[in-house]
């Protein structure tokens, strides 16, 4: 596996892997690998010749209260555990590389941006829009893979590649969990053992509200009072909010007809942990 620092380095690469007919596979991640991670950059593996996976803590998606500068980081594991489900180029630009003096430019999609996180992170969703339009520009990949425990992401980025006819593929990948169900995030990394234990609740809750869904009831507030009295008997959470709405405008709705997501972002002590799933009446796997 090949490391690369540089911008115009990692543009040379990718134009002669273009050249020489290559299908180019890419994973943007902010590092700390977890199983998630790997995940995706297992399905780029398959989807491409070869893959090039990135490590970028983006200060520009960071909200001045937030963990940019406590970012969990570890460097030399993520060297190893890329190399280990074969990337090929792992690609760790420095701020300044990215972010010359004078960088003025911003990219911003304009409706789905509104809900769910981006109501609590103004400018979140331009910093990942932004970094990741630029991170294409350099990487040049034909597809590209992002989690769908980024739910509200997953769907911004789409949106923009779409918008604006970029030429990459993107594939959405189930969110990955730990053996009890909480949702992999670099983020857990936060956690006390206590808290870990009541990070539990977002799927707990999660399945409640599967459950509730399955059995027939398709009001969104039920749902939610039950959701939110369920997370906060559990100690140190805090709910910053829980959104049953439409898949695809990610709009409130307050009647459940065929399918809504419902997603929620809850501190656990310090820790912003978010999660999703989709509510359907009748899931794929009751399907005989
Ligand atoms: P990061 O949080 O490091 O996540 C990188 C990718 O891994 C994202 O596509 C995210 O959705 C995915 N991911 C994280 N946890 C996952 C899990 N448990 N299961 C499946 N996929 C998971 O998301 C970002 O970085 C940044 O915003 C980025 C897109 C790199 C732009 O800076």
């Amino acid at each position: 596996m090949e490391i690369i620092y540089n911008v115009s380095l990692m543009q040379r690469k990718a134009d002669e892997w273009r050249s020489a007919g290559k299908k180019i596979g890419f994973v943007p991640t902010m590092g700390f690998f977890h199983e998630g991670h790997l995940e995706l950059m297992r399905v780029a593996r398959k989807n491409a010749d070869v893959v090039v996976a990135s490590i970028f803590v983006n200060p520009i998606q960071f909200g001045p209260s937030e963990d940019y500068n406590r970012y969990p980081k570890d460097i030399e594991r993520d060297k190893k555990k890329a190399q280990d489900v074969g990337v090929d180029i792992l690609f760790i630009p420095s701020v300044e590389e990215m972010y010359p003096d004078g960088f003025q430019t911003k990219v911003h999609v304009e409706k789905l941006t509104k809900h769910l996180c981006g109501l609590f992170r103004p400018g979140h969703f331009d910093g990942v829009t932004t970094v990741v339009t630029k991170l294409f520009n350099i990487v040049k990949p034909h597809v590209a893979v992002f989690g769908e425990k980024d739910y509200q992401q997953l769907l911004v980025i789409k949106r923009m590649v779409k918008d604006l006819n970029m030429d990459v593929h993107i594939i959405g990948v189930p969110t990955v969990r730990e053996a009890d169900g909480l949702a992999m995030s670099s983020r857990n990394t936060y956690l006390s053992p206590e808290e870990r234990k009541s990070a539990l609740c977002l799927k707990k809750s999660i399945d409640m509200a599967r459950d509730m869904v399955k059995k027939g009831e398709s009001n969104a507030s039920i749902i939610k009072k039950k959701v939110e009295e369920l997370i906060t008997s559990y100690p140190f959470t805090k709910i910053q909010y829980i959104s049953i709405c439409d898949p695809d405008t990610l709009e409130e709705i307050s009647q459940i007809n065929d399918k809504a997501l419902i997603a929620m972002a809850v501190f656990v002590g310090n820790a912003r942990l978010i999660d999703n799933a989709i509510l359907e009446k009748v899931e794929k796997g009751d399907r005989i």
